[in-house]
């Protein structure tokens, strides 16, 4: 359940709904639906799969009316079908939802004993045959609409649509975002600002509880004591420029190469935030007192944090307390008051993430959002923000957005090693150096393209893949394995090169490939002993090292990459390309759905 918005507008509502759902798609696309209403009656379409097949539906039959409600959708509850496609209509009422009801086993059983018929698996339905309840009992659209919210438990951005209220949708929020948008006479609600980007960019957003009453001319806000409130206008900075592919045949790929860029534009902002000592910037953190440093996100975003807990360790000498966002807040670890605490996020929208935000608030001296999506929920909740000034990222497995997380975090540690005196000037000046020079780093590794496509062509054919790497290469061993796995459907796992005795190394066989990662660091013999080990059971290595690296190993590998030498504390930035090359070419070659992989979605919006 992701993306939901809705529009009172002035022309026909589809075609903006259309749209705006587009820009949602990112939080899921596993089923579309708009419902609006036309003389008074309700009309709803509804598609399985992506947006594109809704659209099709509306093409051949489409629907009018100026209001009108829209959701794309990630599936918790019941299965990707069109009859569990929202919206969910149930007599006179009409319901997007984002978000999970928890209790809706217990309404659910409750209205069924009191007559309804349930159509859908879903929890959501719930909620529409609870209002569709109270307006039978005679309460008004409103009041029905609050009543229903009042009786839910767990998460949800709800729209409400009413037959015969052609100047109303309720909108309701607890736990999930929502924004109400300020047209010209018209109206919007939506999960966030990029799906009305094209509409309008004066917003203003709910808080946790609220129920905001929207009609053509403004909006009226209740608070969680159903007391009016006051949401302030702002103006939203969203990008929501349709980007093409240009000549590249996936975003995936585009994204892949606009990295040299885009550290490029990194280090061009943050070498001058951060060298400017002395100097008071928004984004600049002191570092002097934190006896603690908190790092927390999901999937990609996670492996950035694993990252830069050996940064903020080595460089600073800071204690790294880290955690994937979905465990961090049920350890309800204990957290200093002298704490700063990072969450790491592309979207800034993903549920897990902002949960662990919301627990580490309470204790920590300080949160700060490291994110690519400045107008995002968690950049909102946080003390501190730092744009990893990606672009807009389309392809649902991140790419750049890791590279940037990495050069965004690696500026924050070293600025924390020279604050607390644990990283001399002349090793400052030679990471900031090697930063400068990194984007044309990244652009030979690029050169190596066409030598990765070959290698994936054979990769292809494999049912599974390990990943090795030991130090600040785990992490990107992890990441390897997941685009892989993700993109390629290849089963594939990640480990730390010593760990593959303890288990992974029975799987080794000729048909196996295994993913060496290693520079010549002070780590390199150890890994190449890992390697040595493989080679010894007939194992298949692809080895990903430097000239230094490669020139000792000259011992029977399968292939051999050679990067070029990189300091090392930059080196997971730069043997993240090749990896993420590795996964392209192995799922173009296998034709799967590069950007949209089965099952996922960008942002997940649910726990
Ligand atoms: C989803 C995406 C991943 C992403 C993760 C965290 O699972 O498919 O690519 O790394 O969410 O997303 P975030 O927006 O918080 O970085």
């Amino acid at each position: 359940m992701c993306g939901i918005v809705g529009i009172l507008g002035k022309d026909e509502a589809a075609p903006i709904l259309l749209k705006a759902l587009r820009q949602l798609e990112y939080r899921g696309y596993d089923s579309a639906g708009i419902a609006t209403i036309d003389e008074g009656r309700l009309r709803r379409r509804r598609a399985e799969g992506k947006l594109a097949n809704l659209s099709e539906s509306l093409a051949r039959d489409p629907v009018a009316g100026k209001t009108g409600i829209g959701h794309t959708r990630w599936a918790t509850h019941g299965k990707p079908s069109e009859e569990n496609a929202h919206p969910h209509q149930v007599g006179p009422v009409s319901i997007v939802h984002n978000g999970i009801i928890e209790n809706y086993r217990e309404l659910r059983a409750e209205l069924t004993s009191a007559g309804s018929t349930f159509q859908t698996e879903t929890d959501t339905e719930a909620v529409a045959q609870l209002c569709a309840r109270f307006l039978r009992d005679g309460l008004s659209p409103v009041d029905a609409a609050t009543k229903t919210v009042d009786r839910l438990r767990g998460s949800y951005a709800l729209c409400f649509l009413f037959e015969g209220e052609e100047d109303l949708i309720v909108g309701a929020c607890h736990g999930s975002a929502l924004v109400i948008g300020h047209g010209v006479g018209e109206m919007f609600v939506a999960s966030d600002t990029l799906a009305l980007a094209t509409r309008t960019n004066r917003v203003s957003y709910l808080e946790d509880g609220d129920i905001a009453i929207v009609t053509r001319v403004g909006v009226t806000v209740l608070d969680s004591k159903r007391k009016q409130a006051d949401r302030p206008r702002r103006i939203a900075s969203v990008d929501a420029s349709t980007t093409d592919k240009g000549h590249f045949r996936h975003y995936m790929l585009k994204e892949i190469h606009e990295q040299p860029t885009l550290l490029a534009r990194s280090f061009e902002h943050y070498s001058k935030s951060i060298q400017l000592i002395g100097d008071k910037q928004a984004d600049r953190i002191d570092y002097s007192i934190v006896d603690r440093i908190v790092l927390s996100g999901c999937g990609t975003a996670f492996y950035a944090c694993l990252v830069a807990r050996y940064w903020f360790e080595r460089l600073a000498g800071i204690p790294v307390d880290l955690d994937l966002a979905s465990e961090f807040r049920y350890r309800e670890p204990p957290l200093s008051d002298r704490s700063i605490a990072f969450f790491v996020s592309q979207s800034g929208e993903t549920a897990d993430t902002l949960s662990a935000l919301r627990y580490a608030k309470k204790t920590v001296s300080k949160t700060v959002a490291v994110v690519n999506v400045e107008e995002s929920s968690l950049a909102r909740e946080s003390d501190v923000v730092l744009s990893i000034l990606a672009g807009r990222e389309i392809s649902v497995a991140s790419t750049k957005a890791f590279a940037c997380q990495m050069a965004t975090l690696v500026w924050q540690a070293i600025d924390a090693g020279r604050q607390r005196n644990t990283l001399e000037a002349d090793g400052f000046r030679e990471i900031v150096m090697a930063l400068q020079f990194l984007p044309g780093l990244v652009s030979q590794v690029l050169d190596l393209e066409s030598r990765i496509a070959v290698i994936s062509r054979e990769f292809a054919t494999s049912s599974g893949a390990l990943f090795i790497g030991r130090g600040m290469m785990f992490p990107i061993a992890l990441e390897g394995a997941l685009k892989l796995k993700e993109l390629s459907y290849i089963h594939a796992e990640g480990y730390a090169g010593g760990e593959l005795k303890h288990g992974p190394i029975s799987l080794v066989d000729e048909k196996m490939p295994v993913v060496v990662i290693a520079p010549t660091d002070s780590l390199f013999e150890k890994t190449y002993s890992n390697m040595q080990e493989v080679l010894a059971r007939g194992g298949k290595t692809l080895l990903i090292t430097d000239s230094t690296g490669a020139a000792m190993s000259d011992i029977g590998c399968w292939h051999t990459l050679v990067l070029p030498e990189v300091h090392p504390v930059l080196a997971p930035i730069l043997y993240t390309i090749p990896v993420q090359l590795l996964a392209y070419h192995t799922a173009a070659t296998k034709g799967t759905d590069v950007d949209q992989p089965r099952n996922l979605a960008k942002s997940v919006t649910v726990e």
